[in-house]
């Protein structure tokens, strides 16, 4: 296929992959069911997976680096994981019922995270959230959220705003109540977060992704996050760590474990669940009993939080979770995606570097973050420090065809990366690593045949 452009041969190879997206175009909107797999001119289809790979429609074989959304930190279906859920599934998905696995899940959480003097499962990561503000507000009487331009926090109406660019835009669909109620500041301005502590009394909680938005991709460091923590604690605020994505990924502590900080209430979901679905709310005991029955019949305190959930703590998540964190304890897991992770972004910045372009790949433990076309044509990619970049170029600032280009060239030599970047799992493996970055050079030079760059 040496005369075809990536496109042209995405069109050819992935043909099959086409006709089902043609028939999903008339079941889901854009025929898919996550705006991130929304792929431009159509997605490939995945059949099933194990360790690091996926295999496609008539078994084409990718590298996988979405990694379940990040859930997925060992690998896909790790031996232990499928034979925990693979028990459970025969003894009982759903008891409507108290049941011993929550109690061993939790344990393991208390014995993990810092922060996690009490624990209540949830669904998902942004039922955690909406969740954990809604405790805040219950908590201090006030009503609005601080959190941080290009931070994401799930998609409910409190924290769905200033996640993409263009920052400043209204977000369909928010009540403006809603709106009035959320106070953005730009990331790492400890300026800015002071200022609208000191002018805003009825901020109730400061929620932020620990290791900055999208998992590095505005990177963010231990020094901003203690003097968050001083700050809230200064002003009353509660500070919410959300580690949906960075719990058990950073280390088994997650962020808070790794920066030794410990925040007022956290977020869990993702790696939590093993791979299923699944989420929590950990953090002071006094703020949790908010939704406490008990307390509020002992006490004069007006009502308690609701809080049901059909799934809450189900048995299979349980299952799973509990397989995942017995591992995640050892801190094993944690060593090799750092590892590899670290390898995969030096190799590709080599290979930007010989290419001479103006793209860079970065990111801290597990995380592969591209920017690609960042106009400093003189920077060296090795030399790349995202910290001296404004957060508009680093979420928002790659170009739009490059990108999409990358994308199809890498799914074509194999890979499945997002156009983005990527995390790594502990099933990564050094030659996985260096199949990726031969891939990578292979998709360069088929941009500059087709005269991309
Ligand atoms: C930091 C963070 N918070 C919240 C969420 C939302 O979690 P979920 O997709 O489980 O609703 C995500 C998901 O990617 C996330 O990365």
């Amino acid at each position: 296929m040496a005369n075809y452009t990536i496109l042209e041969r995405y069109q050819k190879v992935f043909e099959k992959d086409r006709e089902l997206a043609e028939r999903a175009n008339y079941i889901f909107p854009d025929g898919v069911t996550h705006d991130s797999r929304y792929t431009d001119p159509f997605p490939v289809y995945i059949d099933r997976a194990q360790g690091a790979r996926k295999w496609g429609l008539d078994g084409v074989e990718f590298i996988d680096y979405w990694s379940g959304h990040g859930a997925l930190l060992l690998g896909h279906s790790h031996p232990e994981i499928v034979e925990a859920v693979t028990h459970q599934m025969s003894r009982g998905t759903h008891y409507g019922a108290s049941h011993p696995l929550e109690l061993e899940w939790a344990s393991l959480v208390m014995e993990l995270v810092p922060s996690a003097e009490r624990v209540r499962f949830v669904g998902s990561g942004t039922e955690a959230t909406l969740m954990a503000i809604r405790l805040a507000r219950t908590y201090t009487g006030k009503n609005k959220v601080l959190k941080f331009a290009g931070h994401f926090h799930g998609w409910h109406d409190s924290v769905i705003l200033s996640v993409n660019p263009p920052y400043d835009a209204p977000v369909p669909g928010i009540p403006k109540g809603l709106i009035d109620a959320t106070v953005v500041c730009p990331p790492n301005d400890i300026d800015a977060v002071e200022r609208c502590l000191q002018s805003d009394p009825d901020i109730a909680c400061l929620i932020v992704e620990p290791t900055g938005a999208s998992f590095g991709v505005i990177p963010t460091n231990g020094e901003f996050l203690r003097q968050l923590r001083g700050l809230t604690q200064d002003y009353s605020v509660i500070l919410i760590f959300d580690e949906v994505i960075s719990g058990f990924r950073v280390s088994p502590g997650g962020a808070q474990g790794y920066y030794q900080i410990t925040p007022d209430l956290t977020t869990l979901a993702k790696i939590l669940a093993g791979g299923l679905p699944g989420g929590a709310v950990v953090g002071k005991k006094e703020i949790l009993n908010l939704i406490s029955i008990r307390e509020e019949k002992a006490s004069q305190r007006g009502k308690k939080m609701p809080h049901p959930g059909t799934f809450n703590a189900n048995p299979l998540s349980a299952s799973a979770g509990i397989a995942m964190l017995k591992i995640v304890k050892t801190g094993i897991p944690h060593e090799q995606v750092n590892r590899t992770a670290a390898m995969l972004r030096n190799g590709l910045n080599e290979v930007i570097d010989q290419h001479g372009l103006d793209w860079a790949v970065y990111g801290e433990f597990s995380g592969v973050k591209f920017l690609i076309g960042h106009g400093d044509a003189e920077l060296r990619a090795a030399d790349f420090d995202p910290y001296t970049w404004d957060y508009r170029t680093l979420k928002g600032g790659s170009n739009a065809e490059l990108t999409k280009n990358l994308r199809c060239g890498m799914l074509l030599n194999g890979i499945d990366i997002a156009g983005n970047g990527g995390m790594t799992m502990a099933a990564h493996t050094e030659e996985d690593v260096q199949q990726t970055i031969a891939a990578f050079d292979q998709t360069i030079e088929w941009m500059k045949a087709d005269e991309l760059i």
